[in-house]
């Protein structure tokens, strides 16, 4: 049986991997957070000593990494490490490991080999471009700045994180979003064949039903349900 691609790009706090981690969920696919990858790469770079801007030393751990996922759980070299690739240092440092060509490449392949194993739901900022261009289905989900700042600033809030303001969320949202789109490799774009899906008027809710609705009315998917019958 054919397996069923679903690429979803977008930048930083449109709400994005929430929406694709339901979106597989509902569908029975296998969700595929590639900014985690960069992430667990970017940990393994600061747990080692390494400078995340020396890209020549950078690189000298990438071969002996092993980057996969397990009951939806990401997976360093065998070690889980869902919590320890959301801290401050790694999100203030994996853009820098995330605009390496040879990271790229490594995490591109991984992520192909993925898509090939199972029906997936892949979110990042390379995937309807670059990884899975032919993907059946593709989505930019976006937000305003302001909206995705405040989201953001809620969401600090909530874990107690203190002495930040809202503007200088904002303006960490906007200094990522040019870092992430101006970049060389692979920068953040929308192509002309995804479909968009602007979420500052939506809940997280309204944006699943949205993409599960083109999904679902699609030929492709009755195909499917046609050769799952056979
Ligand atoms: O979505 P996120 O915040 O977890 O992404 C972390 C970083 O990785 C962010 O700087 C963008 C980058 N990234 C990327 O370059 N390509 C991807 N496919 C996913 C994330």
């Amino acid at each position: 049986m054919k397996h069923v691609s679903i690429a979803i790009d977008g930048p930083a706090g449109a709400g994005k991997s929430t929406v694709a981690k339901i979106t597989a969920e509902r569908l029975g696919f296998q969700y595929i957070d590639t900014g985690a990858m960069y992430r667990a790469y970017t940990l393994k770079v600061l747990n080692n000593g390494i400078d995340p801007t020396d890209e020549r030393m950078v690189l000298t751990l990438l071969e002996s990494t092993n980057i996969d996922f397990r009951d939806n759980r990401i997976i360093l070299d065998g070690a889980a490490v869902d919590d320890e690739i959301r801290e401050g240092s790694i999100t203030r440092n994996v853009s820098y490991i995330a605009s390496y060509k040879a990271v790229r490449e490594k995490m591109v392949s991984l992520q192909q080999e993925m898509s090939k194993r199972k029906s997936v739901v892949m979110d990042g900022r390379d995937i309807t471009t670059v990884v899975l261009p032919f993907a059946d289905f593709k989505f930019f989900v976006t937000a305003t700045a302001e909206e995705r700042g405040r989201r953001r600033y809620l969401e600090l809030l909530e874990n107690g994180v203190e002495g930040i303001t809202l503007e200088d969320t904002i303006a960490d949202i906007k200094r990522r979003d040019t870092f992430d789109s101006t970049r060389e490799e692979s920068p953040l774009t929308r192509t002309d064949d995804s479909y968009l899906v602007d979420t500052t008027h939506m809940t997280i809710e309204e944006a699943v039903e949205h993409i599960i609705s083109i999904v679902r009315n699609s030929k492709i998917m009755a195909d499917e349900s046609e050769n799952q019958l056979e």
